[in-house]
């Protein structure tokens, strides 16, 4: 009703000064009928004015600006001489298309509500008034109008009063351009900007909440980063319900109920819903049309585009869009694919950090897939864009990269496991990352300022990246890192965690097992927070990274490995003549041979648990340059060595090196690894 009125009131607005300009003949008429038409004008807009007041409570820019050109109109005529009373009579059709050029203006430019907004905001809900798109379309509307107004003007005014300028010019931009620019325009604006691809419906959740609820399953992490808080949906009708998503630190998580401090709540028919999720109708359109209402931050809202955007399908409309899988729901497992780029692929250092990633995810309901790239054949991409052109998303080879591209088309999070080679992914990776590029579209687009290739098909894939590295710094992951960080930029695939560990060369050695195992419980962590929380955590990131010894006892207990495997290489075949067989023989023949001059001021107990054929417990006790054997335990060791008795006889009669035997994990140790690299320079041979 109220809606009504306001139109009502709109359009009699106009009728002061159409009555005026009757009255006046057009500016034709006696200066007598001209005070006559002025008066009654201004009578009528002051009528008006109340009117409106009374029954809207506020006054259009129209209707004070017709009755200040009245007023203006009476002053000047009944006040000033003769002859100039005569020309407002004269101008007056053209000051009246200046007072709307004005009006048209002026408001906005001071940075006022531009007039439009009057009659917008009887057709547009309340819940839209305050989106930046509806500024900047009624800002565009108005300077149209400003435009047409400013062309009515100068065409009256130059026409001298001639009916075609006055009249016929004006109406035909009035009517033929004004109005029907005002009615198309916001539905061209809006579906220019948010044009949507159609999506297959089929494959999607049959009801808005189950929708809703795997809206996570699409969040874009990196760009919602900076947002904290809860989105509440009210879905009304079937399938509907009280859904709404948490986000924090770039993670988002769906709850069904009510949220208590949402920062936007979204109430709509369950299946307008999915209709705008299916893209059917344009979101920001709905809104405009009044099929749903919001309540909140309209920032957010019209951020939700690019939040939960599914990348591929955002700008290009040219190519038909397929969704690559059913659409996710939270009752759905996470399907992890895993790509093992490690020329050991099973015995590495990477295929000990995949593994304990893999069952973290596991232990949380992840479905895993392991390809390990050495048994595969993927031809190294050989540039002929044939893909691109003559058989658009289908490579010219037809090797194992065919199957894998679907299965990487099939997964939620498609994790790259690699050792660094040349700060870099490995050569059977890197072939990999090259063929897959018949999943991208040829053409350029341009994203936060950066021009990418959108991808051929939707997709809500995440990535992971696990790699290993042989330096004990992490720095030397700098130059993937960056990789992987434009990677995630231009493919809109969010990367979700970054395993990496330095000093990898220790994974895969028993020895070190309980040197490396925290490392391994926060992998695991890892692969556990991959699945609840969506992302790994910065803090079991940096638990990763965390070196498990200094960067220096590291390098001299490598470069004593290096050292040994050349001497393997030179050394002559032990002698086996004077042999010791006995444990206890040993261990007191090695606290003899001490070096005193390259133990120098050493103080330390080495704990010896020896199990095999010879068990027993046995410490050797370094001080002032000497050292005692003693049978049975000590309470604190420096070191714990744990060795099979023939082990350890076997690498003190030089028929093991006890580095190799060490790395192979065939004796551990426990305590101080300064004490075990230094054994080697103390105890003569
Ligand atoms: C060809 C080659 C290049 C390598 N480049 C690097 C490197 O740039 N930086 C580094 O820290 N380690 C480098 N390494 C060491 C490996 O990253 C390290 O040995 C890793 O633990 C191997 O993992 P894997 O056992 O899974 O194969 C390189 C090793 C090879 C064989």
């Amino acid at each position: 009703m109220k809606r009504r009125l306001h139109i009502i009131l709109f359009v009699t607005s106009f009728l002061p000064v159409i009555l005026f300009k009757l009255l006046s003949r057009g500016g034709g008429g006696t200066i007598g009928q001209v005070r006559a038409a002025v008066v009654l004008g201004f009578v009528l807009g002051v009528v008006q004015f109340f009117l409106s007041r009374r029954l809207l409570r506020h006054n259009t820019y129209l209707e004070k600006a017709f009755l200040g050109f009245l007023g203006i109109g009476i002053l000047w005529i009944f006040l000033a001489p003769p002859e100039a009373a005569g020309l407002f009579a004269l101008y007056s059709t053209s000051l009246l298309y200046l007072t709307l050029f004005l009006t048209t203006l002026v408001p906005q430019m001071a940075g006022r509500d531009p007039f439009t907004y009057a009659i917008a905001k009887q057709w547009y809900p309340a819940s839209v008034w305050n989106t930046p798109d509806f500024r900047i379309i009624n800002l565009r509307i108005t300077y149209v109008w400003s435009a047409i107004f400013l062309v009515c003007f100068l065409s009256s005014f130059g026409g001298h009063g001639r009916v075609l300028f006055t009249i016929v010019i004006p109406l035909v931009l009035i009517l033929a351009l004004g109005i029907p620019f005002s009615r198309r325009y916001p539905k061209l604006y809006l579906k220019r900007r948010f044009a949507v691809a159609g999506i297959d419906r089929s494959a999607m959740p049959s009801s808005a909440r189950e929708l809703v609820l795997g809206m996570p399953g699409v969040f874009d992490g990196v760009k919602g980063r900076d947002i904290a808080g809860d989105i509440q949906f009210d879905l009304s009708g079937e399938g509907g319900g009280l859904v709404f998503l948490s986000m924090a630190g770039g993670q988002c998580a769906s709850h069904e109920g009510r949220s208590p401090n949402p920062l936007l709540t979204i109430r709509s028919p369950a299946d307008v819903w999915l209709k705008i999720a299916s893209g059917e109708i344009d979101r920001p359109g709905a809104l405009m049309d009044g099929l749903y209402t919001v309540e909140g931050d309209m920032g957010l809202l019209s951020r939700m585009g690019e939040l939960f955007r599914r990348p591929g399908s955002k700008s290009d409309t040219r190519h038909e869009v397929r969704r690559d899988g059913p659409m996710k729901t939270r009752m759905e497992p996470v399907r992890i694919l895993a790509v093992q780029g490690s020329p050991r692929p099973k015995t590495g250092n990477t295929a000990v950090l995949l593994e304990r990633f893999l069952k973290g995810a596991e232990s949380q309901g992840a479905v895993t897939e392991v390809i390990y790239l050495k048994e595969k054949n993927i031809r190294p991409c050989q540039g002929c864009y044939t893909c691109w052109t003559k058989t658009p998303g289908v490579c010219v080879f037809d090797d194992d990269m065919t199957e894998l591209l679907e299965k990487v088309k099939a997964c939620d999070v498609l994790v790259y496991a690699t050792p660094l080679y040349v700060y870099n992914v490995s050569a059977l990776m890197k072939a990999f990352q090259e063929r897959m590029i018949p999943l991208l579209d040829p053409h350029l687009v341009k994203d936060d300022g950066i021009h990418r290739h959108p991808g051929r098909f939707v997709t809500y894939r995440k990535m992971v990246l696990v790699a290993n590295c042989g330096f004990p710094e992490v720095a030397h992951f700098n130059g993937v890192r960056q990789v992987f960080r434009q990677l995630e930029r231009s493919s809109g695939m969010p990367l979700v965690g970054e395993i990496l560990m330095p000093a990898g060369e220790l994974l895969a050695r028993q020895g070190f097992r309980p040197v490396v195992q925290p490392v391994l419980d926060a992998v695991y962590r890892a692969g556990v927070e991959l699945v609840t929380d969506g992302a790994v955590s910065k803090e079991t990131e940096a638990a990763v990274q965390s070196p498990v010894m200094g960067a220096d006892e590291f390098a001299s207990m490598a470069n004593m490995y290096w050292d040994s495997h050349a001497e393997d290489a030179q050394e002559e075949s032990p002698l086996h003549a004077g042999r010791i067989n006995d444990m206890d023989q040993l261990l007191r023949g090695m606290a003899a041979s001490l070096d005193s001059q390259a133990a120098g001021d050493m103080k330390a107990t080495i704990q010896f648990r020896v199990t095999g054929s010879q068990p027993g417990n046995w410490f050797l006790t370094i001080g002032d340059g000497k050292c005692t054997a003693s049978v049975g335990k000590t309470a604190s060791p420096s070191l714990t060595i744990h060795t099979p008795s023939d082990v350890w006889l076997a690498i003190a009669n030089r028929e093991l090196n006890g580095q190799k035997a060490f790395m192979e994990g065939r004796y551990t140790v426990e305590g101080d690894m300064g004490v075990l690299m230094a054994m080697q320079r103390i105890f003569k041979k």
